[in-house]
């Protein structure tokens, strides 16, 4: 083996590989720097997925001629003096590389005039290659033009996607960074078509509403919440409202844009049990902290920082995220408000403890009946049953829909899953075992799942040839099931059993949401007065009585002043 020093040209190729993998991420070190150069309004013009042709063009602050010729030399920055610096970086870019990198693996042109001066410069690099600075013409700000990204490295030009692929990465990248600055004012072309323009904007919900739609924005969850110097603020979608993926899940470290696991597993977890699997929420979500609490410089393109206490942030975000889940905002308004109007609707209301408890070993509806008389309760009182099908409730802020079988499902769900964690779900006996015949290919289901089924309160016998005894069922449900039968439900659970071979904790939650559901008061069944203020009762004792196991709203209201613009009454 024969060791070489290589030259230039060569190891900047290598250091280029590291930071600039695809259009993409050149179009993400051009706008930090344009945000760092405090820009206030940024345009994008890509061509060809931004294989052909990157453009950013910038109001920030500039640079004059020295400058110009500095910038595209590797470890040349404005942004750290010393090595202290490193310890409190307030700036997206840090680390001098960016521009050096590009210019060694595209065709690049910077034009650039200074805040206040009237004459701009330009330089040329290609491959490498400084050309100028000359004079140039062009009002304060930046344009940085990147051409033929990979053109003298043919190998990773073979790697690059199609120019959809390219594309869909450029516009995360722009979107991500959209999301992130909000009062900054944001364009997109693509091929001559204009992607997406996002005028500054004075919040975030118009932000999102510019990025995803009003009907998006209006039905974002406020989040908020501060501790020990670490402040957790931005916008969570309510649980009707989910994606199919991750992507849409933004998370802003002192407003960098990050990816952190820590972070999204806190997330996915105060969703658990309003989400069914693989579905995911939207989050814009912000996290500021003093700078030396946190590693910015652990990765090469900067997409993942250290937090030198992790689990004091992780502490706070649940805490935000969990009272967001549980408030008022989860109620499907009748007449949203306009975005930036969400803000300052006032937070949540608690609901204040009832004397009402749940004896767990009966049903709701046993000790509904026991309970008698309508309940007048201060805060809701239940006009009547819609339709066999929705509650009319009377509040203080106007009316409240309830659908009686979201309810119930939700309070049996939320009950069963307390049981369930504290070791054993309440099991009551049948006199006489209820008979079931299954599927050839379920029975083989519910065999192998037995033991799972006894965990969530079911104990059955095999009888051979389909057949199975029910012998024991959860008490909370037993009488409210055996109305509807158990044969349909024995069905399902099979499939159930069948999907969730992987996940156990999935698996369970899918069982109990589904023994839950099957047990409810279904649409269409009447209730007298006295069970309907109690189910309305329960409903708000629980920690969310606003969405069902399965994500779908549970309550919707019509506020007060709606009734009174509609009677034009105001
Ligand atoms: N759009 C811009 N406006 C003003 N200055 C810029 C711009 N882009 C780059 N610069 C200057 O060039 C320097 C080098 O940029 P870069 O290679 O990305 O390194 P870094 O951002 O890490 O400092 C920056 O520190 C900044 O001073
Ligand atoms: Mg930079």
């Amino acid at each position: 083996m024969t060791i070489r020093r290589l030259g230039e040209t060569l190891t900047r190729k290598i250091a280029a590989g590291e930071v600039i993998e695809r259009p993409a991420s050149v179009l993400k070190e051009l706008l930090e720097n344009s945000l760092d150069a405090k820009s206030e309004s940024i345009s994008v013009s890509i061509e060809e997925g931004g294989t052909r042709s990157i453009v950013v063009r910038d109001d920030g602050e500039g640079m004059d001629a020295d400058d110009l010729h500095l910038c595209v030399e590797r470890h040349t920055t404005s942004k750290i003096a010393q090595e202290t610096d490193l310890d409190t970086i307030s700036t997206l870019g840090f680390r001098g590389e960016a521009l050096a990198s590009i210019a060694s693996v595209a065709r690049m042109r910077i034009i650039s005039c200074v805040r206040g001066e009237k004459e701009a410069h330009q330089v040329r690099v290609i491959a490498g290659d400084v050309e100028g600075p000359l004079p140039a013409a062009r009002a304060p700000g930046t344009t940085v033009e990147v051409e033929d990204l990979f053109f003298n490295l043919p190998a990773r030009a073979n790697f690059l996607g199609t120019t959809r692929t390219e594309f869909f990465h450029v516009n995360r990248v722009f979107h991500r960074l959209a999301l992130a600055f909000a009062d900054v004012s944001w364009s997109l072309k693509h091929d001559e078509r204009t992607i997406l323009t996002a005028p500054h904007a004075s919040s975030l919900p118009d932000r999102i509403a510019q990025v995803y739609g009003a009907q998006v924005a209006r039905a974002m969850i406020p989040l908020e919440a501060e501790r020990n110097g670490i402040a957790v603020s931005g916008f969570i979608s309510q649980p009707d409202l989910k994606r199919g993926n991750r992507r849409d899940q933004l998370f802003c470290v002192n407003g960098r844009p990050v990816n952190d696991r820590g972070l999204s597993y806190v997330l996915a977890s105060a969703y658990r049990g309003m989400l069914r699997r693989g579905t995911y929420p939207l989050a814009v979500i912000r996290i500021d902290l003093p700078l030396d609490s946190v590693d910015v410089n652990v990765h090469p393109r900067k997409e993942e920082i250290r937090f030198a206490k992790p689990r004091a942030v992780q502490e706070v975000l649940t805490q935000a995220l969990q009272s967001a889940l549980s408030s008022r905002y989860i109620v499907a308004p009748f007449l949203a408000p306009r975005p930036g109007e969400l803000r300052e609707r006032p937070s949540s209301s608690k609901t204040k403890e009832l004397p009402f408890d749940l004896r767990r070993e009966l049903t709701v509806r046993q000790t509904l009946r026991q309970e008698g008389k309508a309940r007048v309760s201060g805060e809701r009182r239940v006009i009547g049953q819609l339709q066999k099908t929705y509650l009319l409730v009377e509040t203080a802020g106007g009316l409240e829909i309830v659908d009686q079988h979201i309810a119930h499902e939700r309070i049996l769900y939320e009950e069963l899953c307390e049981q369930f964690h504290q070791g054993e779900v309440t099991r009551q006996q049948f006199l006489l075992p209820v008979r079931l015949e299954l599927s050839f290919e379920n029975a083989a289901r519910l065999t192998a799942g037995l033991k799972e089924l006894e965990q969530v309160g079911i104990v059955l016998d095999e009888f051979g040839g389909g057949t199975f005894l029910l012998r024991e069922y959860p008490s909370l449900l037993a009488e409210g099931q055996a109305r509807y039968g158990f044969q349909e439900l024995a069905e399902r659970l099979a499939e159930l059993l069948a999907r969730g071979e992987k996940v156990r904790e999935a698996l369970f939650e899918d069982l109990l949401a589904e023994l839950a559901c099957a047990g409810a008061i279904k649409a269409g069944d009447r209730l007298p007065l006295e069970e309907q203020q109690a189910l309305v009762e329960r409903l708000m004792q629980l920690q969310n009585p606003y969405t069902c196991p399965h994500g779908r709203p549970i309550i919707f209201t019509i506020s007060r002043e709606e009734l009174d613009r509609r009677f034009k009454r105001a």
